[in-house]
């Protein structure tokens, strides 16, 4: 069974992003991400998948499943657990930008009484390679997740 309590957390993140965006990126107002998939042989795709396997891997797993039960159960301390970021969750409906800022600065900087484990990256990876790690895992995104996703930047 999905606990209550999970499921309002989760809204209250969703709903928090959608009513933060404009607060949090007030200084990036002007500032457009964009991030494209890439391709098994490029050098992007190379630097993501070392970044993402040493950065990202210990909590959404090596092949970016997400951790089991992640949908519906909660870890040792009542936290949610890792979602899958190869498009079989909800990643691909946001934005490069939301999904940059969530990796750059944790999701603590962007929802209110954060409680869970997705910190901030910030003082472990600069921009190019947090771009790096997300063209990684947009690489592993249906075309139709990813098509639909672009057309949120
Ligand atoms: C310590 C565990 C942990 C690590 C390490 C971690 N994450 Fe997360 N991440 C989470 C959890 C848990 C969530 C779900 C957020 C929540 O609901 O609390 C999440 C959510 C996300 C989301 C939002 C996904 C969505 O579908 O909305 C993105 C994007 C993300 N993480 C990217 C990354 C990247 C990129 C890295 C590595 C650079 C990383 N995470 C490392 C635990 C982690």
């Amino acid at each position: 069974m999905i606990s209550f309590r999970i499921i309002s957390n989760f809204i209250l993140v969703l709903v928090s992003l959608l009513l933060l965006q404009p607060l949090s990126f007030a200084n990036h107002h002007d500032q457009k991400i964009v991030i494209e998939k890439t391709f098994k042989s490029s050098e992007t795709f190379k630097l993501g998948k070392e970044l993402y396997q040493a950065n990202c891997a210990s909590c959404h797993q090596s092949n970016l499943s997400g951790q089991v039960g992640w949908k519906d159960k909660v870890d040792a301390d009542g936290h949610r657990l890792a979602p899958p970021l190869n498009g079989t969750g909800h990643t691909w409906h946001h934005s490069d930008k939301i999904l940059f800022y969530i990796t750059k600065r944790g999701l603590a900087k962007m929802v209110p009484n954060y409680e869970g484990k997705m910190m901030g990256f910030s003082d472990k990876l600069n921009d190019a390679e947090i771009k790096s790690v997300i063209a990684y895992f947009k690489s592993f995104w249906s075309n139709q997740n990813y098509q639909y996703q672009m057309k949120l930047n």
